[in-house]
């Protein structure tokens, strides 16, 4: 059978890094080959390469279908609707203008096959970070491509969104669409797979069929085995650090009342648009409130006011690390630096970055790190400037296994020391696994707690309950 894409001894330099050496990559019609590989391991950069947006320096590509790819970093206009991303640089045009009714007419069609449930014209910057990335799928599905690229769709996407895709990934597989598809969810990867090609310090290091198992597919990609992927040291429980009380902001989250103590870490579960990022970015000042309190330690942090909470012991790392959480041309050491400006002890910066394994120089622009590498620098951010609270929205996103482990064992370190951590996290083995306890929020509300050791089904029992209000 001819391959869609034949890709044979793919080498490709940046300065003095090698990001792809020698890789070989077949894509066939009708298999959905799963590109696997930590932080910095080459994935995107062999995308980009197959894409034809970097030429590699040695090595052959060839090319045997249209290619529609989803680039890990998102690509839309967000001062654009949502209709006009969807047809951005094709739009539909009769008599040589912008054919508007056209466009109107296609674009829910489309919305209806993610499942994306947003009007055509609202402006993509008014949208969360999933259905973003819900646009970019839709458009890529309309370009009618042989092969589709997938790089890390799901990394901010949920549950329910989750599976929408992978079913429609397999549509596309039994119509005869070549698919590579790239996740760090070893879960994901065991229902969809065909064919798993491993990449480590950008070379293929394996080829797995359908069957391998989580534990061979991170020998292959860490180069050692993981016992315990979530390694919690749960604490003594000490003082009440973090105190939000009544906290509600009209539209957005009602009566809202959590507290974590001295060596804790509560999660915080809830679908999408439950209201749990809103808390957070509420509680560390980002955003007003109408009622409620926020206590650090016994006091009360001044509203709406980041300096405020940053002073009284609170710190944040957002979900969003692209437009809160990192200044991409700065330099590694500098973004490290941001949350500590009194800390600048060069030695401290260069065990953090060592610690998480970034890969990268400290002196190098964050632009130019892998995805998960960039992701590890903003929780290093945050780890060294040592807060008594620190609230962690979607940490791991898009993290590797064995990043995601050193992340974890810096939090057991900070619960260890005494320190509180609110860990935001739809990644349900993540929440349950490393939390002492999990409030569960649903439609802006706190509809429930549970004590460690809760199910995935319990804490999903309480997120989708319906809404009283
Ligand atoms: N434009 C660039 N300039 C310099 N170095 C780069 C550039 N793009 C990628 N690199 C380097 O190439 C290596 C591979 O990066 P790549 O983005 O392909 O990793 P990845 O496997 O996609 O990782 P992740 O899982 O974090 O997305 C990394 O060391 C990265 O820092
Ligand atoms: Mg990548």
């Amino acid at each position: 059978m001819n391959a869609l894409i034949t890709a044979r001894g793919i080498t490709k330099h940046f300065g003095a890094t090698k990001a792809l050496d020698g890789v070989d990559l077949d894509v066939f019609a009708g298999e959905v080959h799963v590109l696997l590989g930590e932080n910095g391991a080459g994935k995107s950069t062999l995308v980009k390469v197959l894409a034809g947006i970097h030429d590699p320096d040695d090595g052959t590509i060839e090319r045997n279908a249209r290619l529609a790819v989803i680039h890990q970093e998102l690509a839309l206009v967000p001062e654009l609707s949502v209709a006009e991303n969807l047809f951005l640089n094709r739009l539909p045009r009769r008599f040589g203008l912008v054919d508007r009714a056209a466009m109107r007419r296609r674009a829910p069609e489309l919305l209806d096959r993610v499942g994306l449930r947003v009007h055509p014209d609202a402006k993509v910057r008014d949208l969360g970070i999933a259905q973003q990335q819900m646009v970019e799928i839709a458009r890529a599905l309309d370009q009618d491509a042989g092969v589709l690229i997938l790089d890390e769709p799901t990394a901010v996407l949920t549950g329910t969104e989750t599976d929408r895709l992978l079913e429609i990934m397999a549509q596309l597989r039994d119509n005869g669409v070549g698919l590579v598809f790239i996740t760090h969810h070893l879960d994901e990867i065991q229902r969809v797979a065909d064919r798993i090609t491993v990449l480590r310090d950008g070379r293929s290091v394996g080829v797995l069929g359908p069957r391998a198992t989580t534990r061979h597919m991170i020998e292959l990609m860490v180069g050692r085995p993981i016992d315990e992927q979530y390694p919690r040291e749960q604490q003594e429980a000490g003082e009440p650090l973090l105190r939000i009380s009544g906290l509600t902001r009209s539209g957005a989250f009602e009566d809202v009342t959590i507290e974590v103590h001295a060596g804790e870490v509560v999660g915080v579960a809830g679908l999408v648009g439950a209201g749990r990022t809103e808390v957070a970015r509420a509680a560390f000042g980002v955003d007003d409130y109408d009622r409620g309190t926020v206590e650090v330690d016994g006091k009360p942090v001044r509203r709406h006011d980041v300096q405020a909470a940053i002073r009284a012991g609170l710190g944040l790392v957002p979900e969003d690390r692209k437009g809160q959480g990192l200044v991409l041309t700065g330099t590694v050491g500098q973004n490290l630096e941001l949350a500590t400006l009194a800390n600048r002890d060069p030695r401290r910066l260069r065990e953090i970055a060592d610690r998480l394994r970034v890969k990268g120089h400290v002196d190098q622009p964050v632009r130019e790190l892998s995805g998960g590498n960039q992701q590890k620098v903003v929780i290093g951010k945050w780890l060294l400037a040592d807060p008594k609270v620190l609230i962690l929205d979607e940490p791991t996103r898009g993290v590797d296994v064995g990043a995601k482990v050193e992340i974890y064992e810096l939090v057991n370190r900070m619960t260890a020391q005494g320190r509180a951590v609110l860990l935001v996290s739809s990644d349900l083995p993540e929440v349950i696994g490393m939390s002492d306890r999990v409030v569960v929020m649903a439609h802006g509300r706190v509809a429930g707690e549970l004590p460690k050791g809760a199910t995935q089904d319990q804490v999903m029992a309480l997120a989708v309950q319906e809404s009283t209000a």
